[in-house]
């Protein structure tokens, strides 16, 4: 795995990819729609590991690159300055926030799927798109500790699947390959293993309040690869 990670898309997930790369001594290269200038403060925060550019800039500076945007921009993602290169898709498919997207409703594609086909030149991982951006940041484990959780991939390159499994090791994950592009529909919003098992029960009865202070302070639930694979195996297609 080389040294540079892309981020295009620098929100809640794409900055909690950045915040654990950095951590592991990768340089990162972040993205958004609005402008480089506006990443000011958090590539100030990560320090001097870390620049900002525009999503073809980053694409092309990146050995490995994360795609953090909402699913209803996976259109705009630069095809051309991401031939060639693994891309790492994070993105899950939300109707409210996404619109409709009848292909993904009709069930013919996973989102994944839809997105390698926009990025045909490209060799899409399914990855990061089933815990939720804070338990991400605080579960990450180093190889070997007895807390460590997995996370499943997907994608039809075995190659870029190993480029991925190199980088969820570095950031803190095991990874469990779940098959191909078609088979991650498995890790989907609303199937067994979607983020619920890393945040752990919510208790019941609390205020918005308490409930934003809980998804805050929960530490959350180690996911071991075995229990990943129970989970994906459960899944059941709608
Ligand atoms: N939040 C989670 O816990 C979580 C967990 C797993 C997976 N995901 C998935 O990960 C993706 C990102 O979620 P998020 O919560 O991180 O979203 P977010 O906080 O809203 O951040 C989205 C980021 O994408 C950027 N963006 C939007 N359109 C873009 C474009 N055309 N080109 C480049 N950048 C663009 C935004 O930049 P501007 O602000 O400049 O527009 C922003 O930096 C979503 O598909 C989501 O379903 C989220």
């Amino acid at each position: 795995m080389g040294r540079t990670l892309a981020i295009i898309g620098s929100g809640m997930i794409g900055a909690a990819v950045a915040r654990l790369a950095v951590a592991a001594e990768l340089d990162v290269v972040l993205s958004n729609s609005r402008g480089p200038q506006t990443l000011a403060d958090l590539v100030g925060e990560l320090g001097p590991r870390a620049r900002a550019g525009t999503p073809a800039e980053a694409a092309r500076a990146g050995d490995l690159v994360v795609a953090a945007i909402p699913l209803k921009a996976y259109d705009r993602l630069p095809a051309a300055a991401l031939a060639g290169r693994t891309v790492i898709d994070t993105m899950n498919y939300y109707p409210d926030r996404d619109g409709r997207l009848a292909e993904l409703d009709a069930g013919a594609l996973t989102s994944s799927a839809l997105v390698q086909r926009h990025l045909a030149e490209s060799r899409v991982v399914k990855a990061f798109n089933n815990i939720d951006f804070r338990r991400l940041f605080t579960s990450a484990r180093p190889a070997g500790a007895p807390d460590r959780s997995a996370l499943p991939v997907a994608g039809d390159d075995p190659t870029a699947k190993t480029e991925a499994a190199a980088l969820l090791d570095a950031l803190g994950y095991d990874a469990v390959d779940i098959g191909t592009l078609a088979d991650s529909w498995r890790t989907q919003p609303g199937t067994p293993v979607y983020v619920q098992p890393y945040m752990g029960e919510r208790p019941e009865g609390l205020s918005q309040e308490e409930g934003q202070r809980w998804f805050f302070e929960t530490p959350g639930v180690p996911v071991p690869a075995a229990r990943v694979k129970e989970l994906t195996a459960a899944a059941r297609q709608k």
